[in-house]
């Protein structure tokens, strides 16, 4: 007598319909799904930050630290403003066409288009240059540079001479 198939004991034809190939395909599926929700996710990190830029004071002395001879930044003061040039290293590192005015205080040679030793302030110890004695057409050209320099580079501090009551602050 042949055993009849009856709900509870599904024949053999019926188990082997699990296996049909759409339902591989839907099962493919939902262990994907779950794969997917389930997986290590790796945690977004946010961008390094820039390094802070510390707005500092400076005096003449410590500005030559940053002539870029050392593995410094490269730094230069015009009308008291000291600007990190470090990206025009062509023009400022050593052996560039500019190289003479990295950290020292470059108003004077820049208004007056020399790049003349005397250009420079002599007395690091000594007060700033003052520049009172330009003419109309060179501080008209100094500003012209310095408005240059503030698109281009950033302000990272103030030169103030040896001495002055803000150095002495930020000590
Ligand atoms: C023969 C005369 C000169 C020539 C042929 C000349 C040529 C140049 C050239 C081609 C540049 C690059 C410009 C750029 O890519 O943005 C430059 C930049 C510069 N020049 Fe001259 N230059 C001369 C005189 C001077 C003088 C007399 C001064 C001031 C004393 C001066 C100060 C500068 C400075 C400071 C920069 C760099 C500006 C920056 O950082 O972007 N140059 N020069």
């Amino acid at each position: 007598m042949d055993k009849q198939a009856s709900p509870d004991h599904p024949d053999a034809t019926q188990v082997a319909s699990i296996g049909t190939p759409i339902n591989l395909i839907l099962i493919s599926l939902l262990a994907l799904l779950i794969y997917l929700r389930l997986r290590p996710r790796t945690i977004p990190t946010a961008p390094a930050a820039p390094p802070p830029t510390v707005f500092r004071v400076f005096t003449p002395p410590e500005l030559t630290e940053f002539d870029g001879t050392a593995n410094k930044p490269i730094y230069f003061a015009v009308r008291g403003q000291v600007f990190d040039v470090s990206p025009g290293r062509n023009f400022y590192g050593p052996g560039g066409p500019y190289a003479n005015f990295a950290g020292r205080d470059a108003s004077r040679g820049l208004a007056l288009g020399s790049f003349d030793e005397s250009m420079l302030t002599e007395d690091l110890q000594g007060p700033l240059d003052p520049l009172k004695d330009l003419d109309e057409g060179q501080m008209e050209a100094l500003k012209g540079w310095e408005e240059r320099f503030l698109e281009k580079y950033l302000v990272v501090g103030k030169l103030v001479p040896v001495g002055s009551e803000e150095v002495k602050e930020k000590k």
